[in-house]
């Protein structure tokens, strides 16, 4: 089958390399002209495990092409499947320029038949605005309607993109038309080969469902938080009340860790937009409005540890920062809690030398004005020189440290961990004050 996939960012750029695997011929359509160049040249612009073998492989087979031609991308494929960005607007909710954009591009090149696909996160009643400038860029040139709107929402995680996308849990189809449904079942097919994953449903059902499946995982995550803020107030181990808790069938184990909040693309925006849709509807979700406090407040918590260290004023102090990335085996910065930890640490007169494993080029480019942060090359680097160690993302580099090395190397042997990745006991023997999130330090 031909594809097109309109915005070729960590979703269109999984999604058109997976298809192409699959056998369809796959346009990927970006703006951005120097992500595209870089696609062309054989660079993948993102980290994700896996990816780049899949992208060569099918370039060179002639199946996946990369390009800003937005005309021949909507000649290329009947259907076009949208994965632009949909970032938080001034008030929160989901900004839909990008989307609206696309929509409109297919509305005034489009000839023949078309299914457009919102893949990108989008409020409900999202279709339905897709819809209506589809139909104003072919009325402004009297062309006739012959097209349908689907909303197919994505659930692939970074880090694990690829096989998210090629074994998924559920490929949820909302619309009611045959003919597109049809297709997408059609498409999808070799993704589910052991077992049906298709869920069709309504456009405003497959819409909601996408906010819902975050929002009902961001509130694990705020719930787990407050309460590991609650048990180091009365001498309790979150670490032991999660594996009490995740061992019930009903709960499971599954995000269920204390940490420094979450962060990344996708559930910050995704509360925030939720939270405005539902007030707009005149309908407001007071627990998604408390997972969204609950989440800022918790990025500061490091940031509070290494105060009641150290003292308010941190001038002259440095601290080593292990893990920028919002979570291991991306790239992908934004929203992270290191942000608001950097913030913080900055902001009280501290200088940060910071280490990713994958995520160092990214933050070189954040940071590039900051004089107060130093992005190093390597864990022990960023040791150098440092007052104290904090870690926030939970890279397998770090799992397993030389505790020795760091004693040796830090001014004061102090860990503040917003990830829980080491057992109190063992570093306590190592000679290191140890301050994690929810536990005694
Ligand atoms: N990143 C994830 O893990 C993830 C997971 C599931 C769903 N989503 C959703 O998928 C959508 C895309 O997310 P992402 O992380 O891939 O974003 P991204 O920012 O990485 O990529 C979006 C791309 O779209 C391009 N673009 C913008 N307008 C365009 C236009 N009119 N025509 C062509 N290209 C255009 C941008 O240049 C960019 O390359 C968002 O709605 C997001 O919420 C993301």
């Amino acid at each position: 089958m031909n594809v097109t996939v309109i915005g070729t960012g960590y979703v269109g750029l999984v999604t058109g390399a997976c298809l192409a695997d699959a056998g369809n011929h796959v346009f990927c359509l970006d703006v951005d002209e120097k992500k595209i160049d870089r696609l062309i040249r054989g660079e993948i612009p993102i980290f994700e495990p896996g990816l780049e073998p899949i992208v060569k492989r099918n370039e060179a087979a002639g199946r996946l092409r990369f390009s800003t031609d937005v005309a021949a991308s909507v000649a290329h494929a009947e259907l076009q499947i949208i994965a632009v960005g949909t970032p938080p607007g001034e008030d929160g909710s989901a900004d839909l320029q990008h989307v609206v954009a696309a929509a409109r591009a297919v509305g005034r090149l489009m000839q023949g038949y078309k299914v457009v696909v919102t893949k990108s996160t989008v409020p409900v009643g999202t279709a339905d605005k897709v819809k209506q400038a589809i139909i104003e860029e072919l009325k402004s040139r009297h062309h006739g309607h012959d097209f349908t709107v689907v909303s197919n929402p994505e659930f692939l995680k970074e880090g694990a993109a690829v096989e998210d996308f090629m074994r998924p849990d559920r490929v949820i189809v909302g619309s009611d038309d045959p003919r597109a449904i049809a297709m997408l079942r059609s498409l999808y097919t070799p993704f589910q080969r052991n077992r049906e994953r298709i869920m069709v449903m309504g456009v405003r059902s497959a819409e909601l469902t996408k906010y819902a499946a975050n929002g009902m995982l961001a509130t694990r995550i705020s719930f787990m938080n407050e309460l590991a803020n609650l048990a180091e107030a009365i001498g309790a181990d979150i670490e032991e009340v999660r594996r009490g808790i995740g061992s019930d069938p009903r709960i499971g184990y599954q995000f269920l860790y204390a940490g420094a909040g979450f962060g990344g693309s996708c559930f910050p925006k995704d509360v925030k937009a939720l939270r405005r849709s539902a007030a707009e509807a005149g309908k407001p979700l007071k627990l998604i409005g408390a997972v969204e406090e609950v989440n800022e407040a918790q990025k500061h918590v490091l940031a509070d540890k290494i105060r009641a260290r150290f003292g308010d004023k941190l001038k002259g102090r440095c601290i080593a920062l292990w893990g920028l990335a919002f979570k291991a085996n991306t790239d992908d910065m934004r929203e992270a809690p290191s942000l608001a930890l950097i913030d913080d640490l900055v902001a009280a007169g501290a200088s940060v030398r910071a280490y990713d494993p994958a995520a160092g080029q990214e933050a070189a480019r954040i940071f590039a004005k900051n004089p107060s942060v130093k992005v190093e090359q390597s864990a022990m680097a960023a040791l150098q020189g440092a007052d104290a160690l904090a870690i926030l993302t939970e890279w397998q580099e770090f799992r397993s440290p030389d505790f020795d090395a760091i004693v040796k190397a830090l001014k004061t042997p102090a860990i503040f961990d917003g990830r829980n990745l080491y057992d109190p006991a063992t570093l306590k023997a190592q000679g290191l004050e140890y301050y994690p999130i929810g536990r005694k330090s």
